[in-house]
């Protein structure tokens, strides 16, 4: 089982890796990283909204609960003003840093009650779109 579960960390890492591919500034590849995995627990509500996987209250919260504290992580992992081509960082992040922590924070507090709240598929919805939008409300201003 163990084996299993580590076999399992390992290929998501090296998938990780894969897709940022070229990307030589460390910072810049945590960074990446944590949002990558905030995207990976986005998909796992979304899979079961669509019915492409069952319900599980347990497994969504923890998805919440992943989004949480990848978004608790933010300010920190963009605290260095870190560049790479391949970055898709905007600049005036760090000139607005106060509202750029202030929008991850925004997006943590919204996962963490979705983390404690979901209880059936009905709520997936409505927690997949309060969710998105506190992702959006930050993408359009500081991601490229
Ligand atoms: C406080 C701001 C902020 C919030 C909130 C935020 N993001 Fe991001 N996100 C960024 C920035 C900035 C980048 C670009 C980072 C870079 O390329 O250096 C990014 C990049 C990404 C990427 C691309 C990572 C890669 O592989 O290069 C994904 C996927 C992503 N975000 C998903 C999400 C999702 C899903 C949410 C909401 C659940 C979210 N983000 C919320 C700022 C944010």
């Amino acid at each position: 089982m163990k084996t299993r579960l580590l076999t399992t960390v390992l290929i998501i890492s090296a998938a990780a890796a894969l897709a940022h591919g070229g990307v030589k500034n460390p910072d810049v590849l945590k960074r990446m990283d944590s949002m990558k995995a905030t995207g990976e627990a986005m998909k796992v509500l979304g899979n079961m909204a669509k019915g492409l996987a069952p319900f599980d209250a347990e497994t969504a919260r923890a998805a919440a609960t992943e989004v949480a504290e990848q978004a608790a992580l933010t300010p920190a992992l963009f605290d260095t003003q870190a560049t790479d081509p391949k970055s898709e960082a905007k600049a005036v992040i760090w000139q607005e840093f106060a509202d750029f922590t202030a929008k991850a924070e925004a997006l943590e507090s919204v996962a963490v009650d979705v983390s404690t709240s979901l209880d059936s598929a009905e709520d997936l919805g409505p927690a997949l779109a309060e969710l998105g939008s506190a992702c959006k409300a930050c993408h359009s201003v500081y991601r490229k």
